[in-house]
């Protein structure tokens, strides 16, 4: 991210950090890779840590932590009530984003369980540009149907949009007409979109959105879950950010936005998550219900430990040699991809890399789930473990039918600071050898299908015995390699 030229002219995400702590990984052989994928019934989500060499399944709790996130975890207070580490993360907080108030929970999905119960009411709809799994499942579990509302080319695998995330204001403003204002229980803006593959929002887009609820009276819900990333988009594509600072782009956002939530386990690099709003009517609502779902308000369900993490990683979001690091991998990575020829997303976004499984596995029909496919067969042949994000991840309708996902991806998250260039390049390596057997790959069906979240834990099984030719193809073509 520095402002670091190498003679080559070549673009290379230089680590502004070095490693002072590694964890050994594991690298089994393509026959021990098949042993595992079958045992896991075809769902990377199955797998195990042991078995996995590169982990990209997700960001969420294993990014690499600082040397100061680590000294602070020594002076976590463990009070039950009144713990002298929620008033230093309150602290905190308020000077980040500005916010008045500050309600914790153990992660992410907790904050949108509350905020579902207390504001989504029967038969009301909740707009949003793109929705997220665990989002989306509370806001039906409370009877509000999700509407989206980004931009057309959001659905554009490839794209030069640089804010591909953005709502589109005027499918806004006709749902708003249509469902009427007051049947809309609010509008939810997500930064770094993630199932469009972490594609960002501008500060301009939530300006507009701002607006309009405002001139309605439809109270805002911002998910700054990927805000890290999205920050840094902000700096480097809105051109009237580019010499402001990071605070002060961040505390617009919440002069925009009445409720903000946040996974810490993505943002903040820790794990736990919180609600931070100025509104004291919304606070004092949503206030009932931590108790009785996470734990004492001044820890939310969360480890204190973990507490003081987060209140470092918050501090070092507003660094820019910090929040750079993912996007400059993610870009990496597909810049080296699309030299390959494997479709990947465009523009980069944060979180990782993500894979487009439909145009890399035209055969597979998307009932087939062929993103689910992809990501078993990108298993067995590397070790690197990826997330489907596509018809697997969606829900079935009440009537049993499957939806087909708009976007059929598969996601090679980079966690941030985990790992180096050479990794980058090895899963290139065998991603392409992949794209060059893609006819060896089959699809996959359910042999077990959870009503919920399905994709977490439900059990597959390929449709003939492509992924044993797969393994015995890699075996040809590397001979004794790994
Ligand atoms: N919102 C967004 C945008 C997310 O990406 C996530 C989690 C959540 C909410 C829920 O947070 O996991 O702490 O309960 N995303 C993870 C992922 C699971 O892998 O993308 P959580």
């Amino acid at each position: 991210m520095s402002n670091v030229k190498f003679l080559s002219g070549e673009n290379i995400p230089l680590e502004m950090h070095r490693v002072r702590m590694v964890q050994k990984i594991n690298l089994l052989p393509v026959e021990e890779r098949l042993k595992c994928m079958e045992e896991a019934g075809f769902n990377t989500f199955l797998l195990k840590s042991r078995d996995i060499f590169l982990d990209m399944l997700t960001d969420s709790g294993v990014n690499a932590m600082s040397d100061n996130q680590f000294a602070a975890m020594m002076q976590a207070d463990d009070s039950y009530a009144g713990s002298e580490t929620f008033y230093r993360l309150e602290k905190v907080l308020q000077d980040i984003f500005g916010t008045k108030y500050f309600l914790p929970v153990h992660q992410g999905r907790a904050c949108e369980n509350i905020i579902a119960q207390t504001f989504v009411k029967p038969n009301t709809f909740a707009l949003m540009n793109y929705h997220f799994t665990t989002t989306k499942e509370h806001i039906m579990k409370n009877g509000g149907t999700v509407e989206e509302i980004i931009g057309d080319e959001a659905m554009q695998t490839t794209s030069d949009n640089p804010f591909k995330g953005d709502v589109d204001i005027d499918k806004l403003k006709a749902a708003i007409n249509r469902v009427g204002k007051e049947n809309v229980c609010f509008v939810r803006v997500e930064a770094g979109t993630n199932l469009v593959g972490g594609q960002p929002v501008s500060v301009q887009n939530m300006r507009d959105v701002s607006k309009i609820c405002r001139e309605n009276g439809i109270l805002t819900i911002f998910d700054a879950s990927l805000l890290a990333d999205n920050l840094y988009f902000n700096k480097i594509r809105e051109a009237e950010f580019k010499d402001v600072d990071i605070k002060e782009i961040t505390r617009e956002m919440m002069t925009l936005m009445d409720v903000t939530y946040f996974s810490a386990r993505k943002l903040g690099s820790a794990r736990g998550g919180g609600i931070i709003t100025s509104n004291e009517e919304a606070y004092v609502k949503m206030r009932e219900l931590i108790p009785l779902y996470e734990g004492f308000l001044t820890y939310g369900g969360m480890s204190v430990r973990e507490m003081e993490a987060m209140a470092v990683g918050l501090v070092e979001t507003l660094d820019m040699e910090i929040i750079s690091q993912t996007p400059i991998f993610v870009e990496a990575l597909c810049n080296e991809l699309q030299s390959r020829g494997v479709p990947v997303v465009t523009p980069p976004g944060g979180l990782g890399c993500h894979v487009d499984a439909r145009a890399f596995c035209s055969h597979i029909p998307s009932e087939d789930y062929p993103a689910g496919a992809l990501a078993a067969a990108l298993f067995v042949a590397s070790g690197v473990r990826g997330m489907e994000r596509g018809t697997l991840s969606e829900k079935r309708l009440a009537d049993g039918t499957q939806p087909t996902a708009s976007m059929e991806l598969v996601r090679l998250a980079v966690p941030k600071r985990v790992y180096t260039l050479s990794h980058m390049k090895y899963v290139a390596d065998r991603l392409e050898w992949l794209f060059k057997n893609r006819e060896l790959i089959g699809g996959l069906e359910f042999v077990e299908e959870p009503k919920v979240l399905r994709f977490f834990f439900g059990r597959l099984k390929p449709k003939g015995d492509w992924a044993g030719k797969l393994a015995a193809q890699f075996r040809k073509d590397f001979g004794e390699s790994l």
